[in-house]
């Protein structure tokens, strides 16, 4: 399937299925915001609580913290994200259009003295601009351009680098870009009934600093010793220029982040545990393809204050981007936090009697990016048999069953004959102990199937004939398609045991 092609199915199954909506879509929608419909809602729950259960619950070493979005504005001060958390961006004098001022190219094609194209195009890179700007090009054009063959001399240059207005004009309609100018992107606010500068707040754009703001709180009344970690889910805000690519790049999103404290001589073997550990979690979970791949950043990549970085990377549709990062961000964090509050983030090692400021290493990972990646990895077509035995085509996402919305789905065969009665009991005691389950009695059993194959249940029981004789059903396998028979009463005991412990 072409990507382009996948990623117009799957935003089409999200909304269509409930997984995903645009945000006030009924008044036409607002850029970079979305809402998650009932599927959507449970799947990112699940990715949430698996996250949660593998990286707090099930270890000794990590505890976890729930901060207010809205903080002291020092915090931003402190991390340096009143100073350097901006994007540059020119505008449009003509159509008001504003751009990331690094992602808009002039590109022209010259004929000796004869301009054969000149546009404004937005691309990621220069290379990328030729390309765009040679496809996007009129019939007329693409025949000059074929004709001067080699004799064309191209020339691209980026809006933040130009020397003449003239040299990069908007990708929307041609018109004057103004000179680049730095936004920052966090959210501003006012506490208080007041609305000036001494009352202006931001919604958090990273829920680290959330962490190291009470980084001396959480030791204080834990018991906890080198090395630790805090962990945290929650919102967070950037007014992102150009919001894109679905879910993927949102000005409202959700991040689920660890700092990890270490001594200084151990963050070099800290790092290299959680750059592995991470990326395996995703593959874990289903992300199992070659489009997982780990990259680590080199020198100039690097931010100021990490020594080392890696990005976790899956190849969606529109192209490979960052699922989470993994950084060694040293002393910087909580050195910067001593110095702006005044208050010690030194820690104090009682068997070594040394004084000192841990290293941190941070797992930074977006529930968003995730939850799009899990669904892209899942969406599949294939052809399963109907109620005739003859093939159909069928969507189907395979998700793991530990991150399914619905785990299993119950259906008597025929609404009639004491099977109604039969299947709800199931169902009740699914329900009972707290097994996500959907109860279906309506059309075609095969139709059924269907729909639960698109919602990514990984498990359908049928109550039909002979579940009255010896009280047997059937188990069908979303991915293999085989139908087990199993006693009734085996239903509960048999979808926990294949959901991997979380409902
Ligand atoms: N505390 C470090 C930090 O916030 P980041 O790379 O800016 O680092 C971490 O963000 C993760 O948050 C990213 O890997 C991504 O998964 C998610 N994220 C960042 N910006 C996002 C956006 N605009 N929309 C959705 N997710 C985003």
């Amino acid at each position: 399937m072409a990507e382009s092609n996948l990623m117009d199915k799957l935003v089409a199954l999200c909304k269509r299925r409930g997984f995903i909506f645009q945000s006030s879509e009924i008044y036409g929608g607002i850029g970079g915001f979305w809402d998650y419909g009932p599927l959507g809602v449970e799947l990112k729950r699940n990715i949430k609580d698996a996250w949660w259960q593998d990286v707090v619950r099930k270890r000794d070493d990590i505890v976890g913290l729930d901060c207010s979005i809205i903080m002291n504005p020092r915090v931003w001060e402190a991390s340096g994200h009143i100073e350097g958390f901006t994007d540059p961006l020119v505008d449009c004098k003509n159509c008001k259009a504003r751009f990331k001022a690094d992602g808009v190219f002039g590109v022209a094609a010259r004929q000796g003295d004869d301009v054969l194209l000149a546009v404004g195009i937005e691309a990621s890179e220069a290379e990328g601009a030729i390309a765009a700007a040679q496809s996007g090009a009129n019939s007329k054009t693409r025949r000059r351009l074929e004709k001067a063959g080699d004799k064309v001399a191209w020339s691209v240059v980026r809006a933040d680098k130009r020397s003449s207005a003239n040299d990069v004009v908007c990708p929307a309609c041609g018109g004057e870009l103004t000179d680049a100018r730095t936004f920052n992107m966090m959210f501003k606010t006012y506490v208080g009934a007041m609305e000036d500068s001494s009352s202006m707040a931001y919604l958090r754009p990273e829920t680290a600093q959330g962490i190291f703001a009470n980084y001396k709180n959480v030791l204080d009344t834990s018991r906890l010793k080198l090395p630790f970690g805090i962990a945290q889910i929650g919102k967070a805000f950037r007014n992102e220029i150009n919001p894109r690519n679905y879910t993927f790049r949102s000005r409202e999103f959700e991040q689920m982040e660890i700092e990890y404290f270490v001594r200084p001589d151990e963050a070099d073997q800290w790092y290299k545990y959680w750059r592995d550990a991470r990326f395996q979690w995703y593959v874990n979970l289903g992300l199992r393809s070659d489009k997982l791949r780990l990259r680590d950043h080199d020198a100039e990549e690097l931010c100021h204050y990490s020594s080392a970085t890696a990005d976790i990377e899956y190849a969606f549709p529109f192209g490979i981007a960052e699922l989470e990062g993994v950084a060694n961000r040293t002393d910087y964090d909580l050195s910067r936090h001593q110095e702006y509050s005044g208050r010690d983030m030194k820690y104090y090692d009682d068997e070594t009697k040394e004084r000192f400021i841990p290293y941190v290493i941070e797992p930074s990972g977006g529930v968003d990016r995730a939850t799009l990646a899990f669904l892209c990895e899942a969406y599949c077509e294939d052809e399963a048999p109907d109620e005739h035995g003859k093939p159909q085509k069928r969507t189907v996402m395979k998700l793991n069953p530990r991150l399914a919305p619905v785990k299993v789905a119950v259906f008597p065969l025929v609404k009639k004959e004491g099977m109604p009665e039969v299947a709800s009991g199931i169902y009740e005691s699914l329900k009972a102990v707290g097994v996500a389950c959907f109860y279906d009695e309506k059309g075609a059993v095969g139709r059924r199937y269907r729909r639960q194959d698109e919602a990514g249940t990984p498990f359908c029981v049928t109550v039909d004939g002979q579940t009255l004789q010896d009280q047997t059903v059937t188990i069908r396998d979303r991915d293999s398609l085989a139908q087990d028979r199993i006693s009734a009463d085996a239903v509960v005991e048999y979808v926990r045991a294949h959901v991997g412990g979380v409902n």
